[in-house]
Parts: structure tokens; C-alpha cells; sequence
């Protein structure tokens, strides 16, 4: 986010409205200056700067195009060439001077341009507008930032199936309203969270399609009456097509919400599991340990370790919501075409995937680092009656109905919650006399080891199961890879 000036800053600016500089890129029927606080309400350079690399490869493409349409001459591209490719170097260097007064990030450039090379610099705005321009730019900077959050997921999936194949066998209880339910592997677990990463992955894929379109040659609104090849332009900046309609083309936002809903639903995801690596992390869970690295101390309780990184994740997760919520708003009362309200996408987008690159970063060194207490978590399977429903099953396979079987199972509990024991601990003769459809069999259906392998079928926690959907997991990953190779 950008930094703020103070209210008091704000204040003696706006009540002494010193006429600021001409603006020299529009001030042509302007007939007073800008008022000073006007011009920084107004400015969008202090957040939009981040746009620079995109704005010159736009430019650098636009002015391309414009000299193979004869507009500019090829000396006049070479300077203009020149000129961006040292602006470049000054703005990564730290040298370039931002100005508030130049409004944007793309104005800052084009002046500096023509500061630097004179009247060829004026010529570049042939046939654009900001409007097209700024579309333009956005779209490049969401379609480079999705393939490092593509990047990231995939190594963070890969993780998932490293940790998940590590533990195949190893027992926790599984949980519904966080009550213990029926035991499963940490394994079928992991393999859980590789589901909702896959499906974040796949919308990311998705959403890029529409992404990669050029608005540029859109200009203000309606076209230009120049003869200029977008096909050219979309080419030269990677695009996969030019937008068909001028006036969507400058408009439309679409794209960055689809990010932001993107955003969203991948840190609800990380969100959950960071809760749930909060939770294992306590003393009364112990299910797991985090890295140290990844965790911090306490400056008060000397025994603290406390899950940071996760928490953060969690907490970050409601910002992006709010951004996807901003840009929802922002755009739902905005007649066609382009409207100032438009500058106000880019904090919530580039909040967004700010936020999106530091959680998966931290997730995905932080989870392939867990190191699962197998005792703990099989200590915690084998309380809370986790195989009371292998009980059940097993007396509907005797004959029992469902409901009478539910029943039965429900009194041995209860049995057991009174005596302070466990399913297993009840004797032979407790079992007959809840069912005398029960033998000595049913001992081996109430191990933690029976009922996992008996939920054997696809989908099920059953080892083989999961190392079953462990390989097909791993294939699909390899067959988006060769996906994206051929896109
Ligand atoms: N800074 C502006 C934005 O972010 C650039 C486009 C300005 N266009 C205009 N017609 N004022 O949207």
C-alpha cells in the first residue's frame, strides 16, 4: 500500500492551495493550476509506479507499431527506443525523480521521455490514451504476477505429495464439528489440502485466458483514427489477442476481480490449514512441529512457540477478501467507458497479489517442513470412541440394521464413557450382552489399523487408497505441466 501523507501535511496543503507547476501534458485549456491538494488527491503515482516496466514495454511496442504504420520515423523510434530503455535503467537504479505533479506513472515517463530526447518523446502518445494505456499495463503486471503465483502453487502441491506419500500410514483421528469422528492417515489429510490447491491452481489457469488480451489501440474510448495494427502490439507484448470491443477494452475490470476472487478463495484455503497447523502446534493437540524458523518466541513466557507465520496467513486472508469486496463495489456503478473511479483497482489488486505470494512462500517451505508426533496423533485416534462406527458397520454385516446397530454401538459408549475406558477395553461379556450377533472378531474391526484399511475405495483413507491417489495426483500434476508448455 502507499504510504500516506499525515493529516497534518494534508491540511496545510489543502488550506493554503498553492497553485502547483502547469501540467504540462494536458494543461492546454486550462485556464488555472491545479489546486495543490486537488493534484495529490487526484495522483496515482505514488502506487502506480510499480506499473513502470510494464508501461515501457507497452510503450516500447506502441512506438514499434507506430513506425511500421509510417506515423514515426525509424530515427524517431530509435530515440524513443533509447529513451525508454534509459528510463528504465533510472527508475531500477533509483535515480528517476517521481512527480506528484505528473500524476500517474505513465505521464512521469513520457515527460522524462521528451525531457530526455526532445520532440520525437511527444510523438509516442500518437494514437493512445491513458486509458488504453493503463488497461494495458494492469493486464501485463496480472498476467506476470499470476505466473509467479503459479509457479508457487505448483512447488507448494509438490510438498503436499511428498508429505502426504511420508505418511501414507500414519494414524490421526479425523474430526467433524473438531470432535474426533472416525481415524484416518495424516496422509489422506495432506492429500485433502492438494485437492484445494489443485482447484486454486486450476482457477488461476482458467482466469489467465481472459487476462491475455490487448486493450491497446482501444485509445480514449473509441478507437483511433489512425491506422494502427493491434495485432501488432498484442503480439510484441505476449498477448494472445487484442480486445474485440474499444470501449469494454478500457473499462472493464473484470479480470483483475476474477484475481481477487482467485486471491480469495486460495487463502480461505491456506487460511484453514494454517488453522489447523495452529491448533496441531498447541500443547493439547501436539499433533505436529513447525520449523523453527518459522515460528517466534514470546518476549514475556520463555516456553513459547508460537505458529506466526500461520497465524499471519489466517489474518491476511480477510484483506484480500475486503480487496475483492472493494473492487466488486468499485466498479458496479461505472457507466461505460473509462471513470476516474478505475484508479482505485490497483491497491486492493496489488494487495492482493502481494499478500497471495507471501502466504504460498511461507506455506510452501513452511508445510513440506512439518514433522507429524505419529504417538501423539495416534494417542488422540485411539480416545473419543473414533471406531465406534466400524462397530456399527460391523453389526450391520451381521445382519443388524443401520439404525439398531447405531443404537446398540451408541450404548456401549455410553458404557464406556461411564467405566472410563475404551471400545476395545470392553470385555466379551459386555459385548454380549449389548448384541449377541457380537464375537470375538470384533476386536480386530475396532483397531485404529481395520478401520482405515477397510475404507478401501477411491476417495477412502485406506493406505493403499491414498498411495493410489498419491500416483494419480503426481500424474495430473505432470499433465497440467505439459498443458501449460504447449500454451
Ligand atoms: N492513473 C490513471 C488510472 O490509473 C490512468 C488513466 C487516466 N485516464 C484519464 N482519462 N484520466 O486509471
Amino acid at each position: 500500500m502507499s504510504e500516506h501523507k499525515s493529516d497534518a501535511d494534508e491540511s496545510s496543503e489543502m488550506n493554503d492551495r498553492k497553485p502547483q507547476a502547469e501540467n504540462r501534458l494536458w494543461g492546454g485549456r486550462f485556464s488555472e493550476s491545479t489546486d495543490a491538494f486537488v493534484q495529490r488527491f487526484t495522483a496515482s503515482v505514488e502506487f502506480d509506479q510499480r506499473l513502470y516496466e510494464q508501461d515501457i514495454r507497452g510503450s516500447l511496442a506502441h512506438a514499434q507499431m507506430l513506425e511500421s504504420i509510417g506515423v514515426l520515423t525509424s530515427s524517431e523510434l530509435s530515440d524513443i527506443t533509447d529513451g525508454l530503455h534509459a528510463i528504465r535503467e533510472e527508475i531500477a537504479s533509483g535515480e528517476f525523480k517521481w512527480s506528484v505533479e505528473l500524476e500517474d506513472v505513465h505521464m512521469n515517463i513520457e515527460a522524462r521521455l521528451t525531457e530526455r530526447i526532445g520532440d520525437a518523446g511527444k510523438k509516442l502518445h500518437t494514437g493512445r490514451s491513458r486509458n488504453d494505456q493503463v488497461a494495458t499495463d494492469i493486464r501485463l503486471y496480472v498476467k506476470q504476477s499470476c505466473s509467479i503465483i503459479e509457479q508457487q502453487l505448483h512447488t507448494l502441491l509438490q510438498g503436499y505429495l511428498t508429505l502426504a506419500a511420508a505418511n501414507v500410514n500414519t494414524v490421526m483421528p479425523g474430526f467433524t464439528h473438531l470432535q474426533t469422528a472416525q481415524p484416518v492417515t495424516f496422509g489422506h489429510h495432506v492429500m485433502a489440502w492438494f485437492e484445494m490447491g489443485m482447484r486454486d491452481l486450476e482457477r488461476l489457469v482458467d482466469l489467465q485466458k481472459r487476462v491475455d488480451f490487448s486493450p491497446l489501440g482501444a485509445a480514449a474510448l473509441a478507437g483511433t483514427s489512425y491506422p494502427i495494427n493491434r495485432a501488432m502490439t498484442a503480439e510484441l507484448l505476449g498477448f494472445s489477442g487484442v480486445c474485440e470491443n474499444s470501449l469494454d477494452a478500457v473499462s472493464d475490470r473484470d479480470f483483475a476481480i476474477e484475481f481477487c476472487a482467485f486471491a480469495s478463495t486460495t487463502m480461505m484455503h491456506l487460511s484453514r490449514i494454517a488453522e489447523e497447523l495452529v491448533l496441531w502446534t498447541s500443547v493439547q493437540f501436539n499433533f505436529i512441529e513447525l520449523p523453527d524458523r518459522y515460528c517466534t518466541g514470546s518476549s514475556i513466557m520463555p516456553q513459547k512457540k508460537n505458529p506466526d507465520v500461520a497465524e499471519l496467513v489466517r489474518g491476511k486472508t480477510g484483506r484480500c477478501y475486503g480487496h475483492l469486496m472493494s473492487l466488486l463495489t468499485l466498479m458496479k456503478g461505472q457507466p461505460l467507458t473509462y471513470n476516474k473511479d478505475n484508479q482505485e483497482d490497483k491497491e486492493p489488486l496489488f494487495d492482493s497479489i502481494d499478500t497471495v505470494i507471501g502466504a504460498l512462500r511461507a506455506f510452501s517451505d513452511m508445510t513440506v517442513a512439518i514433522k507429524p508426533n505419529h504417538d501423539e496423533m495416534r494417542r488422540a485416534a485411539l480416545m473419543g470412541y473414533a471406531t465406534a462406527t466400524d462397530l456399527a458397520d460391523y453389526l450391520v454385516k451381521k445382519g443388524v440394521p443401520f439404525r439398531d446397530a447405531h443404537e446398540i454401538v451408541g450404548k456401549a459408549v455410553a458404557q464406556c464413557v461411564g467405566g472410563g475406558c475404551d471400545l476395545a477395553d470392553l470385555s466379551m461379556e459386555d459385548f454380549k450382552q449389548l448384541s449377541p450377533m457380537i464375537e470375538t472378531d470384533v476386536y480386530e474391526v475396532m483397531t485404529l489399523e481395520g478401520s482405515i484399511a477397510s475404507r478401501d475405495h477411491i476417495g477412502g483413507t485406506a493406505p493403499s487408497q491414498v498411495t493410489a491417489a498419491i500416483e494419480r495426483a503426481g500424474r495430473r500434476l505432470a499433465e497440467y505441466d505439459l498443458g501449460r508448455q504447449a500454451s
